[in-house]
């Protein structure tokens, strides 16, 4: 896979590459709606969230709905505040938990927006949240490498966990770069990978969000 390298020396995948990365990656977070548990090396679910930083106190008023399947790397909340009636988007937002944190924070004139690639995800999302009447909240089904926002959209960008699933992460960052506002922010929490992987793993698809 990948032959072709970028100027940072990183492989360039095909575009059937890509599908296939994405199709890999929807059937692993199909089982991931239904619940995290057994799927990850790290804490997910609510316990996951508690060793993030999450406050216990926002924890114990999320439903086990919208905790069971997080699996977050991180807090991205931890790393700026969100101020009321902010236009806020979650990439790759799994089952809502993060934009249900959003959606308390910025109020009834801010709009939190999720996006996944994954159906199952993005239908637990929903319910998720329709279950709280968060009203000025919304999920879409897509990948985040074509985002459906306009110019200059957001004032914040969140993610935890996602991006580094992206086989095409120049065209995920240039899309964040263009809906964000002038002075708006990306605050995401990720896994990078620190040493060269073996090349039976480097060349598995499944590999790819393990
Ligand atoms: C590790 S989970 C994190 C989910 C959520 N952020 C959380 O903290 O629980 C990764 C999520 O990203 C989604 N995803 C992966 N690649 C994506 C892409 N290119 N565009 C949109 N969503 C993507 C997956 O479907 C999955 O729901």
């Amino acid at each position: 896979m990948g032959k072709e390298e970028n100027a940072a020396g990183r492989p360039v995948f095909t575009a059937q590459e890509k599908e296939e990365i994405r199709q890999a990656i929807r059937r692993k977070y199909a089982g991931v709606a239904s619940s995290a548990a057994g799927f990850f090396r790290y804490p997910v679910g609510k316990e996951g969230a508690l060793s993030l930083g999450y406050k216990p106190g926002l924890l114990d008023q999320a439903s086990d709905d919208l905790l069971s399947s997080f699996c977050g790397v991180g807090n991205p909340f931890a790393i700026g505040r969100i101020e009321r009636g902010d236009l806020v988007l979650d990439i790759g937002c799994g089952a809502g938990f993060d934009v249900w944190v959003a959606s308390r924070l910025i109020g009834e004139n801010g709009r939190a927006f999720g996006v996944d690639l994954t159906a199952e995800m993005v239908a637990k999302a929903q319910a998720n949240l329709a279950s709280v009447q968060a009203a000025n909240a919304e999920i879409r089904l897509v990948a985040s490498e074509q985002l459906p926002f306009a110019d200059a959209f957001f004032d914040v960008v969140i993610s935890n966990g996602v991006i580094n699933l992206s086989p095409d992460k120049p065209r995920l960052f240039s899309e964040i770069n263009r809906v964000l506002k002038t002075g708006g922010r990306l605050q995401f929490a990720d896994i990078i990978v620190e040493k060269e992987l073996p090349a039976p793993l480097a060349a598995s698809v499944e590999s790819w969000s393990q």
